[in-house]
């Protein structure tokens, strides 16, 4: 989690800490709601009151006043913390967003293909979504229900033992409720967030290979691929729900079950004379406040493991480090326009086998090289050794004398011009495009580059090199 952490800001502990202030006060607000609940039906109750009106009616109207203000202090914090929260937490996974795809776009080939780009994009974004709304809920309720549970507990207690006894065997009701949600759905929620890959990864090949899908008639096949793990992911979700729609009413019997319990016990022990009718009162709503309050902490047990998932997730995105990193060289060589491989092996991460076996040739400035093979003799993979797409497993690479792995990346990729054997156009205009391979490309010159590639139909479109194109062009 120390990398999550680390996405706060001094600003936001502050906030938070404002925050953890109002909760503060929210909590004891509410634990003393009852303590004026029961002066007044106290109040209410005392025959002396019946020579005294006035008196009557001060008392009464004092301490209803300080509740009814205690009731807008929680009304306004609850809507501070509520915001407070939702500011600082959408700030700061913003911040993780923007870590976890600064991360990814550093990662090599290898990296990428571990993770798989599906994943990658779960984890980025719904994996984000997840853990952010589980530290919204835990910042709104979890901090104060433990507290309130605790606080409440010690109260009841002074008020009345067989009162307390009801109390405690309906938590331990609540408690067996929240052990059966936990065996059963926790598990779950890591196969939700795999499946969601799954599902991701299924719409992205079918979106990235639609021609092949249409051209061989595969619709079917596609949808049938894809309804199978649609089908997982909905039964999954099924269970998790079914299993806390159990929950709900569960908790409402135990609820409605203590009232009674306490109604009736409380009864008797009115007439039996132990407590009055204001204990009764009173306790009956801190009662009600510690089973809220183990409620809220039920839920959040089940929540937290979610969060948890995705928070390990965005982790081992965040921790994972590129194979590929910048080498230390500060100078660039003098030397200009050559390429050598001296003894090139390489294999894919995890093959077995080798792709490249000890190739060794120079490629001067100004030689025209060219490899000649059949489709998968590995040319594009030869390649891809050069701006280090990958590192050659064994031998060097060396460019303008250097060997590859010393130069900074950047200062590397400067160095070459690299046309893809598929061409890739991202959204934008034509002019951004061609910016691409050089931020500070004059208009004259990205003209010539139009003209080199014989892409001269962009002269003629309506707005010229400001014209827009999609993704994929
Ligand atoms: N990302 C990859 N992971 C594993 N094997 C790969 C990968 N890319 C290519 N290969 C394998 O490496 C071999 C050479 O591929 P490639 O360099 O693309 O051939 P060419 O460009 O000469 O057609 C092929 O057998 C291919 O299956
Ligand atoms: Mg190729």
């Amino acid at each position: 989690m120390s990398k999550i952490f680390k996405a706060f800001k001094p600003l936001d502990w502050v906030l938070l800490f404002f925050a953890l202030c109002l909760l503060g006060a929210q909590v004891y607000c509410n634990l003393t709601l009852p303590e004026y609940m029961g002066a007044i039906v106290k109040y209410l109750q005392m025959g002396a009151y019946a020579h005294d009106l006035g008196l009557f009616w001060k008392d009464i109207l004092i301490n209803g006043g300080i509740m009814l203000s205690f009731v807008a202090a929680i009304y306004v914090s609850t809507i501070l913390v509520s915001y407070l929260s939702a500011r600082v937490i959408t700030t700061v996974m913003s911040r993780v967003r923007h870590n976890v795809f600064e991360k990814v776009n550093n990662f090599s080939m290898k990296e990428i293909g571990s993770f798989s780009i599906a994943s990658l994009i779960t984890r980025s974004t719904n994996d984000v979504t997840q853990l952010q709304m589980v530290l919204i809920m835990i910042l709104n309720v979890g901090l104060t229900a433990p507290i309130t549970a605790v606080w409440a507990i010690i109260k009841i207690l002074n008020l009345s033992s067989g009162l307390s006894i009801v109390t405690a065997v309906s938590i331990v009701a609540l408690l067996l409720l929240v052990a059966m949600m936990f065996i059963f759905v926790v598990p779950k929620f890591k196969k939700v967030q795999s499946l969601t890959d799954k599902v991701n990864l299924v719409t992205r090949e079918n979106l990235t290979g639609i021609k092949v899908v249409r051209a061989f008639g595969a619709e079917k096949m596609q949808e049938d691929k894809f309804d199978g793990v649609n089908t997982s992911l909905t039964k999954t979700n099924i269970f998790i729900h079914r299993v806390a729609g159990i929950m709900s009413p569960g908790i409402t019997l135990i609820m409605q079950g203590t009232s009674l319990a306490l109604v009736w016990l409380g009864a008797y022990l009115i007439t039996n004379g132990s407590i009055d009718f204001s204990t009764l009162t009173e306790f009956t709503q801190y009662a009600m406040q510690v089973i809220m309050a183990f409620m809220m902490v039920s839920m959040l047990m089940v929540m937290i493991p979610r969060g948890l998932v995705s928070g390990q997730r965005i982790k081992e995105v965040l921790s994972s480090t590129s194979a590929i990193t910048d080498g230390a060289l500060q100078h660039q060589p003098s030397m200009k326009g050559t390429i050598e491989f001296k003894n090139v092996s390489f294999k894919y991460p995890g093959a077995d086998d080798y792709v490249l076996k000890n190739i060794s040739f120079t490629a001067n400035k100004g030689e025209t090289v060219a490899f000649i093979g059949s489709t998968g003799s590995g040319k594009s993979t030869l390649i891809n050794l050069v701006p280090r797409f990958y590192d050659c497993t064994d031998g060097e690479v060396f460019v303008d004398g250097v060997n590859v792995k010393d130069y900074k990346l950047h200062d590397l990729h400067n160095k070459i011009g690299y046309v893809p054997q598929k061409g890739i156009l991202f959204a934008g205009s034509v002019k951004e495009n061609i910016k691409y391979g050089n931020e500070n490309a004059t208009d004259e010159e990205i003209e010539k580059a139009l003209k080199i590639s014989q892409s001269n139909f962009v002269f003629s479109m309506p707005e010229g090199l400001d014209s827009h194109i999609a993704q994929g062009g």
